[in-house]
């Protein structure tokens, strides 16, 4: 009998959980469950005999995979697999997935939230600003980016977007305005939301050059990764251009200094939360099972990213 490990430091909800059980249980498979897991060694003991593995941001290194010896499949429940070893799963061929825009409005409604949050002084007393007319920069226009656009539409904002895989044509149909590049973007929009994943080209990627190129009263939103940012230069940024603000969902590695340094220009999250709602959780977590039990019966590799 098949078995399937969830492997998750920050658990799904009961009910994703539930989901999952219901349906490994229905293919005639065994689950279990490794939540809150403090000691990695914990993790490799419990990859050791299974199958199949269902995680979030948990990092799955050559060391889990070497402790793996059974594994076929790993499905990351989430969108970005930055958080997978892809080198070390295809030398063992086993097959990696995610679950594309699953969570993505989970993401996306937080991305909205920050900007609220952020235009009204943090929620302290004092005169804020609305969204209403303002224009916002889509950094990468895909499932949450799109999301974004779409919501922000709503609150009657301005919506332009820069991707390199998308065309000028696309985003015209979609009613978004097209920027050819990360520069106009920047320099174009008051807020910018980040969507991009983090890559060795992306990484440390938004840096002084474009940050000081934002209007006056600029705000960067970020619920994408950590790592794209140029920390040192964000802080160069935010020292030279004191109308600047910056918001995260993934604290940066120098969160403390940002903190003391710039107080409500900046926020982070306490731990990352894009993805935490229920439905993000069922729906990514469900998908996730799903696609464990079409691979295993029927080599069904839709969603394979190595
Ligand atoms: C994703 O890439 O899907 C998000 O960053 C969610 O991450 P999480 O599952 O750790 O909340």
């Amino acid at each position: 009998m098949a078995k399937v490990l969830v492997a998750t430091d920050k658990p799904f909800a009961k009910a994703a959980v539930d989901g999952i059980k219901t349906i490994v249980d229905g293919a005639g498979f065994e689950l279990a469950l490794l939540e809150k897991y403090t000691d990695v060694n914990d993790f490799y003991a419990a990859v050791a005999d299974v199958d199949a593995l269902i995680v979030r941001s948990d990092k799955v290194t050559k060391e889990v995979i070497e402790a793996a010896k059974n594994l076929k499949i790993v499905v990351r429940a989430g969108a970005g697999y930055d958080n997978l070893d892809l080198e070390a799963c295809t030398a063992k061929n086993i097959v990696a997935m995610n679950t594309p825009g699953q969570n993505s409005n989970a993401v996306a409604e937080l991305a909205i939230g920050m900007m609220i949050f952020m235009a009204r002084n943090a929620f302290n007393p004092g005169t804020g600003s609305e969204l209403k007319g303002k224009k916002l920069g889509i950094h990468a226009y895909g499932n949450v980016g799109r999301m974004v656009a779409n919501i922000a539409k709503g609150f009657g904002m301005e919506v332009y977007a820069f991707d390199p895989f998308v065309t000028e044509e696309q985003m015209e149909k979609e009613g978004i305005h097209f920027c050819r590049t990360a520069e106009d973007l920047y320099s174009t929009c008051a807020y910018v939301s980040l969507h991009i994943p983090a890559t060795e080209k992306t990484k440390n990627s938004i840096n002084y050059d474009l940050l000081s190129k934002m209007p006056k009263g600029g705000c960067l939103i970020n619920t994408a990764r950590k790592e794209v940012i140029n920390e040192a230069e964000l802080v160069k940024v935010l020292e030279e251009r004191t109308d600047l603000k910056y918001a995260t969902d993934i604290a940066a590695s120098n969160q403390a200094e940002l903190n003391e340094k710039f107080c409500t220009r900046v926020f982070a999250t306490s731990k990352k939360m894009g993805a935490e709602t229920a439905e993000a959780n069922i729906n990514a977590g469900l998908a996730a099972a799903k696609q464990i039990v079409s691979f295993l019966n029927d080599g069904v590799t839709k969603f394979k990213v190595n």
